[in-house]
């Protein structure tokens, strides 16, 4: 969407992975305050999402949303205040249908009267939800939200939540500044690799101004490895997918900090290219020796070794594969060591990698020098 946001895909954090509807004002005030003091909030996480449930079980007499009194009594322009004083952003959440998933009331139909409602607040990003829809089409129900968003004369991250529904990489372009291409994550393995994959094939649609989103990171939340959780945020970076924390961040372990705070890992998801990474080559039973690889800025290439199988494998990234001539020589620096590791490489570039982990590198052609 062509809104002047999403540059680079969003960063920030949101209540709905751990939380749940577990959530009040001051849970979200402290997450504004944790994503400051760990660094995440300079690292570029500057948007708090508040996801469904922040809202009263019925609209007031004048037709409004009304914050729920007994979770969100300051109401939800003092939590604007107190997030932009911070210095972050603030998000919120509704339905493109007659109410949300948690059956709070929904926008359809409500879309002026509510984008100019949240403008009043300072919201700075909407999540548009896909229940209760009434089986009108997506592409019906989404747009009149942006137009509403759009005439409220503030500029509103636009986030469509449709599940993927009518393949939204083709239409929603020019309606949102990304859109959801699956159902909704879980924090295991099998969700996040499935969800990878889904995601994948839409991967030409997405760039500056709109991204395809495979749904937030549950990296922390404890269902992966670290290893898993390593990969998740590897991969859902070099897919150019928002990277929205699903964790308490008032209570990370050092692993979940490590992890979401790759500054060089980060660095790759917002590459001002904007092209998204794809699987290039699968090898071995079940394809589960796996190659990511994409283009960056200035002639270089980010490229992961993601290894799904079960046991410890070696995993080749050919030059054929990633796009390189087969007399190129690079150097490499592995972004999870933080290391320059090799120079001089040509043909291929392999590693032993342990199960279910992923190894990322950025790959510089020798000799070239940026213009910048
Ligand atoms: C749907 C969305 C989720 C979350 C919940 C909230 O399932 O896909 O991301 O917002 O609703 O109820
Ligand atoms: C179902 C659920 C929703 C949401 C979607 C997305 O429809 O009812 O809450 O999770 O799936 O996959």
């Amino acid at each position: 969407l062509n809104n002047g946001l999403a540059l680079s895909p969003q960063m920030g954090w949101n209540s709905w992975n751990f939380f749940a509807c577990n959530i009040n004002e001051a849970v979200i005030k402290e997450t504004a305050d944790a994503l400051v003091s760990t660094g995440l909030a300079d690292l570029g996480y500057n948007y708090v999402n508040i996801d469904d449930c922040w809202s009263s079980l019925l609209r007031n007499a004048e037709g409004e949303l009304v914050p729920d009194p007994k979770t969100f009594p300051s109401g939800i322009k003092a939590l604007a205040d107190y997030i932009h004083g911070k210095g972050l952003k603030i998000g919120i959440y509704s339905d493109a249908g007659a109410f949300t998933c948690q059956v709070r009331p929904g926008s359809l139909f409500h879309e002026k009267d509510d984008a100019d409602l949240f403008a009043s607040w300072g919201i700075d990003y909407l999540k548009y939800d896909n229940c209760y829809n009434l089986g009108i089409p997506p592409k019906e129900r989404y747009p009149p939200m942006r137009d509403a968003l759009n005439s409220t004369g503030h500029t509103i991250f636009y986030s469509l939540c449709e599940w993927g529904q009518d393949d939204p990489a083709l239409w929603a372009g020019k309606v949102g500044n990304s859109w959801r291409t699956t159902d909704d994550i879980s924090d295991s393995w099998a969700s996040m690799t499935t969800i990878a994959d889904l995601n994948d094939q839409w991967a030409s649609y997405a760039g500056p101004g709109g991204w395809n989103d495979p749904d937030m990171l549950e990296v922390g939340n404890g269902g992966m490895t670290y290893p898993e959780y390593r990969a998740h945020f590897s991969i859902w970076a070099l897919m150019k997918a928002p990277l929205l924390i699903g964790c308490d961040v008032r209570h990370m372990t050092a692993e979940t900090l490590e992890i979401l705070s790759n500054k060089e890992v980060i660095a790759v998801n917002q590459d001002p290219l904007g092209v998204q990474g794809r699987k290039v080559s699968t090898e071995g039973e079940d394809g589960c020796s796996q190659v990511w690889a994409g283009p960056l800025s200035k002639k270089r290439l980010v490229v992961a070794l993601w290894n799904r199988c079960s046991k410890s494998v070696k995993v080749t990234a050919k030059w054929k594969d990633i796009g390189l001539e087969s007399s190129t020589k690079v150097s490499v620096r592995d972004l999870w060591k933080h290391e320059d590791v090799l120079e001089n490489v040509t043909g291929d570039l392999a590693a032993k990698v342990d199960a279910h982990d992923c190894k990322m590198y950025i790959l510089t052609p020798a000799g070239y020098t940026s213009p910048i």
